[in-house]
C-alpha cells in the first residue's frame, strides 16, 4: 500500500526549493522533461564518487562495480515496464527519438521494400513520424496517417482500410499536445488481426500511470528517462525477444561487436550489439534510481493524482475564462493525462508564456514536435501546461492568475 503524497514528491526535488523572478517555482512542463528528486540527483553523485569506471570492459574492482550498476539498471527497467523476456530485451539508447530512428533503421530498413506500410496517427511526435518518411524516402515504403476527430481521439471509423496490408502500426501511449491516451491493448488487438506488430511511444505515458507490454501486447515500445523523473541523455527501447533477436546493428563501433577482422564484423549477441560505443553508465544509475522512485509512489496512483488536478483545472478554466481560453484536447478526464494545450483569445502563445514566466511559471509554447496535429487544428502553436507526481492545486492557481494577467495585458 503506497502513501502517495505530492508535497512530499514536491519536497523531494532540489529545484523547487529556488525561487525564478523572486517567486516560487511553478512547474507546468513536465511533458517537456520531469523534475529530477534528489534519490536520482545522489544516485548518480554516489555512481561517480564510488563507483565510476567504463563497463564490459575492465576487470577490476570498480569497472565491476560500474558494469552490475549498469546491468542492474536494465533489470529494473525490465521489471518497470513487465517485460516478459526480461533486461535481454531492453537496450539504452540516448532518448525515444534515437529508439524509434533504431526501430526503422532496424528492424524497419532490414525487411521494407516499395510498397510495405507503416501506420502511424495525426497525433504523434515528430519522433515517431519523421523516421518513416526517412524510410519512404529511402525504401519506398508507404506511410499512411489514422486522423484524430473532433473530440480529440484517434477517428477509428476507417482503420481497417488503413491497416490493410501493414507491417507495423506505430502509435503514442499519450499525445503530448492533447493528452489523449490510447488503447493500447485494443490497438495491439487491431494490428495483430491485420497481421501487423504494434509499436508504441511511451515518452508522455510511463511516467504517468502503470506500463505493462505484456497485458497489453506491445511489439515495441520506446521512451526517455527525462520524462520519468531520471535524467537526460538516456532513452529506452524495448522489443520482444523474438524481435530484438532479428534485428541488425544500427549504429557501429566498439562494444557492438563479436569480432572485426580485416574483411568484415560479426556483430555480438543480445543486447550489446544495439549499443555502440561507451553507454550512458550513471545515467542509467539515475534511471534506475528514478524507476525505484516512481515505484514507490505507485503509478496508479500518481495517474489518478494527476487525473484529479486535470478535472480541477478543466473545470476552473472554463469557468474562470468562459470560452476565452481553448484547451485543445478532450474535456472529460476518461483516457485522458494531465497535458493542458491552451489556446488564449488574442494572445500569441509564446506571449502567454512569457507572461507567465514573470509569474514563475513555466509553460511550453511552440508547436510541440506535432506539427501534422497543429496543422489539423488550424493552429500554428500552443502554450502548453502539463502535470507531474509532485503537481499540486496551487500550481493551477498560479496558472488560472497568470494567463488572467496575460489576458489583462495583451487582449
Ligand atoms: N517531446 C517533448 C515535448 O513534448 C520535448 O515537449
Amino acid at each position: 500500500m503506497t502513501s502517495f503524497s505530492p508535497a512530499r514528491v514536491r519536497a523531494d526535488v532540489p529545484l523547487f526549493h529556488r525561487l525564478v523572478h523572486g517567486r516560487p517555482l511553478t512547474y507546468l512542463d513536465s511533458a517537456s522533461s520531469t523534475l529530477p528528486p534528489r534519490a536520482v540527483i545522489e544516485a548518480m553523485d554516489r555512481y561517480y564518487e564510488r563507483h565510476h569506471a567504463n563497463v564490459h570492459r575492465g576487470v577490476y574492482l570498480t569497472a565491476e562495480e560500474a558494469t552490475a550498476d549498469y546491468e542492474g539498471a536494465r533489470a529494473a527497467v525490465a521489471r518497470f515496464i513487465n517485460a516478459p523476456g526480461g533486461a535481454e530485451e531492453v537496450v539504452f539508447t540516448k532518448n525515444t527519438t534515437e529508439s524509434f530512428n533504431l526501430l526503422a533503421r532496424s528492424w524497419g530498413a532490414s525487411r521494407f521494400g516499395p510498397g510495405d506500410v507503416v501506420v502511424v496517427t495525426e497525433m504523434e511526435h515528430h519522433a515517431n513520424v519523421v523516421p518513416w518518411f526517412q524510410l519512404r524516402d529511402s525504401h519506398g515504403i508507404e506511410v499512411r496517417f489514422i486522423p484524430v476527430g473532433d473530440d480529440f481521439r484517434l477517428d477509428l471509423t476507417d482503420v481497417d482500410r488503413r491497416l490493410e496490408g501493414a507491417k507495423l502500426l506505430s502509435v503514442t501511449g499519450m499525445s503530448n499536445v492533447l493528452g489523449t491516451r490510447n488503447d493500447l491493448a485494443a490497438l495491439a488487438r487491431l494490428a495483430h488481426d491485420h497481421g501487423a506488430l504494434l509499436a508504441v511511444d511511451g515518452a508522455q505515458s510511463v511516467a504517468h500511470g502503470s506500463t505493462d507490454v505484456a497485458r497489453d501486447g506491445i511489439d515495441f515500445l520506446a521512451f526517455s528517462g527525462h520524462k520519468m523523473l531520471g535524467p537526460t541523455g538516456i532513452g529506452v527501447f524495448w522489443a520482444r525477444r523474438s524481435l530484438l533477436e532479428t534485428m541488425p546493428p544500427f549504429l557501429g563501433g566498439g562494444g557492438m561487436i563479436a569480432d572485426v577482422r580485416t574483411d568484415g564484423f560479426t556483430p555480438a549477441n543480445g543486447v550489446a550489439r544495439f549499443e555502440a560505443g561507451t553507454p550512458p553508465i550513471a545515467e542509467a544509475v539515475g534511471l534506475h534510481a528514478a524507476v525505484r522512485y516512481l515505484e514507490g509512489l505507485g503509478p496508479d496512483v500518481v495517474e489518478a493524482h494527476e487525473r484529479e488536478l486535470t478535472r480541477d483545472a478543466l473545470e476552473r478554466l472554463e469557468c474562470t475564462f468562459a470560452g476565452r481560453v481553448r484547451v485543445i484536447g478532450p474535456r472529460d478526464v476518461v483516457d485522458r493525462g494531465g497535458v493542458l494545450s491552451l489556446d488564449v483569445e488574442g494572445v500569441h502563445p509564446h506571449d502567454v508564456a512569457q507572461v507567465l514566466d514573470q509569474h514563475g511559471v513555466c509553460v511550453r509554447p511552440g508547436h510541440h514536435c506535432a506539427k501534422p496535429l497543429m496543422r489539423r487544428f488550424g493552429l500554428a502553436a500552443t502554450a502548453r501546461a502539463s502535470f507531474g507526481p509532485y503537481s499540486l492545486p496551487r500550481d493551477t492557481d498560479a496558472l488560472i492568475e497568470g494567463l488572467g494577467h496575460a489576458l489583462a495585458l495583451f487582449a
